[in-house]
Order: structure tokens, then C-alpha cells, then sequence
């Protein structure tokens, strides 16, 4: 089957949407982040449409967003990282669609978003290693659900694109690659 359109998941800090980003233009794709879309539709940043509407809120639109992104081809969709979490969601993907696990440790995660403020509220706790550590072990089960797993402790974006790029060179792909 023809792969049409990538979507990345995986945990906070896993690289998704600067891999999501230099993956679609290898490609000659699409390249949307989620949390983005999501803020751009809201006007509001996603930590202040978490105190504003409470996670419920943000999980609808994120389901909204992530249905209708699905909807489009030559697309590389970088995920929240809870999206894929919902049991049954990676099972769930339209045809063409290949899924992408982004590994990494929760030590490592830290450090890539420690600089970032306004999008993770649920990692703006007192102690957010034990946080990070235990919505990993809650979520690993799902993220093990992708089509695809790749490792990105130790490694730059380059390596993990080019590793994401020759996993996919098996398969055919509907690109005007470089
Ligand atoms: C979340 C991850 C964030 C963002 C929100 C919730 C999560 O996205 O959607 O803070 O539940 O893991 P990134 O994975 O892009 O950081």
C-alpha cells in the first residue's frame, strides 16, 4: 500500500515536531503540529486553554483536529503527546497512514522542553521527572501501537530522520523526495 501521510507520536520532548517539520520537506509534504493547529483555532496557548477550558476541552479539539488532518494526503502530522495515549487510537488510522513511535527517556525529554514554557502543563509540577516518569509508563503501552519505532536518546534529528527515511524507502511512498 502507498503511504500517503506520516503522523508522529510519542512523549513530550521526543522530537516530533522538529523531525515532523524536516521529514515533510524531504518529502515535499505537508507538515502540521497538532498543538499548534490547536492554538491557532483557539487563539490561546495550550497551557491557557488547559486553566481556561480544563484537558477535557483540549482532548476534544484535539480529536477534532487529528480527524481532520487525517483526512488529507502527502501530510506529516506531529502529535500532542497524549493524542496517541487513548487506547485503540493507533489501531484506528485511515489506509495509507504510517504511525511513528519517537523514544525517549524521560531524563532526556526534560532537558529538549526544560526551555520551552506555555505548552506542557502537565509537566509544570513540583517534581516533574516522577511526573514525566510515570505518564511514560501509563502511555508506553499505546505508543507501542505505531507502525514504526524509532530511538531518538542520543541522537540528532538528522540521524532520526534519515533512520525514519530509510525505514520507509521499504515501502512505497507518494513523494517528489529530493
Ligand atoms: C501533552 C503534550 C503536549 C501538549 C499538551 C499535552 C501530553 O504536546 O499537547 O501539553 O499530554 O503529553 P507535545 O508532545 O508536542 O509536547
Amino acid at each position: 500500500m502507498t503511504i500517503s501521510r506520516m503522523v508522529l507520536v510519542g512523549f513530550m520532548g521526543a522530537g516530533k515536531s522538529t523531525v515532523g517539520r524536516r521529514l515533510a520537506r524531504k518529502l515535499g509534504w505537508r507538515f502540521v503540529d497538532m498543538d499548534a493547529a490547536i492554538e491557532s483555532k483557539l487563539g490561546a496557548s495550550v497551557t491557557d486553554i488547559f486553566e481556561r477550558y480544563g484537558e477535557g476541552r483540549f482532548r476534544a479539539m484535539e480529536e477534532k483536529t487529528a480527524e481532520e488532518l487525517l483526512g488529507e494526503e502527502r501530510i506529516v502530522i506531529a502529535s500532542g503527546g497524549g493524542w496517541a495515549a487513548r487506547p485503540g487510537r493507533l489501531a484506528g488510522m485511515p489506509d495509507g497512514t504510517a504511525s511513528v513511535w519517537l523514544e525517549v527517556h524521560p531524563e532526556e525529554a526534560l532537558r529538549r522542553v526544560g526551555h520551552e514554557a506555555g505548552r506542557r502543563p502537565l509537566l509544570d509540577v513540583g517534581d516533574p521527572l516522577s511526573a514525566a516518569r510515570s505518564l511514560l509508563e501509563e502511555r508506553v503501552e499505546q505508543y507501542e501501537e505505531a507502525d514504526l519505532r524509532v530511538d531518538t536518546t542520543g541522537h540528532s534529528v538528522d540521524d532520526v530522520t534519515e533512520r525514519i527515511l530509510e525505514i520507509l524507502e521499504e515501502h512505497e511512498l507518494d513523494h517528489d523526495a529530493e
